[in-house]
């Protein structure tokens, strides 16, 4: 078993113009592990992603994906990645099945079909499979979208934000298929601005703020930061939201005091 990180950053800086955006940010990301980027809109979430994903230079720092650098070597890179962005790639005219088969044959498969039905299988999809994607569900769509980007084997996946704009049924949808993601041994770095899904999904979080990692921890490890609040009856253990907005500051709600507790009333 090789122990090497799946993902390794290391003082990743990216500026637009003269707004840093990135100004520095380490993390690693072991194999077949949920890793969660937990920030604001405009964190530079969407940023990092698309640098490890080598659509997007860095200006400084190196990333490594499977061992090879995003920069030198791309093209082993985009061979062990795939990326689901916040914009579903499916094509609503065709099937399920038929975006699975036409996907699948792009990517030079032995066996098109057999992928097809086993992705829609995999992704509680068989049913609708030979439906046209345009009768699907917000969240149909997005599992299709995570099943597509599984074509080939990716060792490792990102999902920018693979919840934004769904319901909350349709959410769980997706949480559940992405746990299934990683107990299969696919490494998952998704991000999220929903604090609740980082808790509920991800092995290891890092809160990305002012362009560098700020807190990178399991939840246990981040609940830790913060001491449980104690009670008349019940131990309250912080939420990731308190823990975040310790750590970030509560600029928006600086004058509410602290976070509620039970004995609040
Ligand atoms: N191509 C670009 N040119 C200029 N500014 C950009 C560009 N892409 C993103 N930004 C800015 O960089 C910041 C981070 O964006 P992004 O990485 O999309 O954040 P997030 O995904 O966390 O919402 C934002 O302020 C955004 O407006
Ligand atoms: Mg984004």
């Amino acid at each position: 078993m090789t122990t090497t990180p799946a993902i390794q950053v290391a003082g990743l800086t990216k500026a637009y113009g003269d707004h840093e955006v990135l100004r520095g940010v380490d993390f690693d990301v072991a194999r077949g592990s949920i890793f969660a980027l937990l920030g604001s809109n405009g964190a530079g979430k969407t940023t990092a992603v698309r640098i490890l994903a080598t659509l997007l230079p860095a200006d400084g720092g190196t990333a490594l994906v499977d061992g090879a650098d995003v920069g030198a070597e791309a093209s082993r890179v985009r061979e062990s990645i795939s990326l689901t962005g916040q914009f579903a790639a499916v094509d609503e005219i065709l099937t399920g099945r038929e975006n699975l088969v036409l996907v699948a044959q792009l990517r030079h498969q032995a066996d098109p079909r057999g992928i097809a039905t086993d992705l829609l299988a995999r992704f509680s999809l068989t049913d609708a499979g030979d439906r046209r994607v345009a009768t699907y569900s917000g969240g149909m769509r997005r599992r299709l979208d995570i099943a597509m980007s599984l074509i080939g084997d990716p060792s490792v996946i990102f999902l920018d934000e693979p919840t934004t704009g769904l319901d909350p049924q349709a959410r769980l949808e997706v949480w559940r298929a992405v746990k299934e993601l990683a107990a299969a041994g696919t490494t998952v770095l998704l991000t999220t601005q929903h604090l609740d899904e980082a808790e509920h999904l991800a092995d290891r979080i890092a809160i990305l703020h002012d362009g560098r990692i700020v807190v990178n921890g399991t939840l246990a490890e981040l609940k830790a930061l913060l001491p449980p609040a104690t009670v008349e009856y019940v131990e309250k253990q912080p939420t990731l939201e308190e823990i975040f907005l310790a750590v970030v500051g509560d600029e928006t709600a600086a004058t509410t005091g602290p976070a509620p507790t039970a004995t609040n009333s």
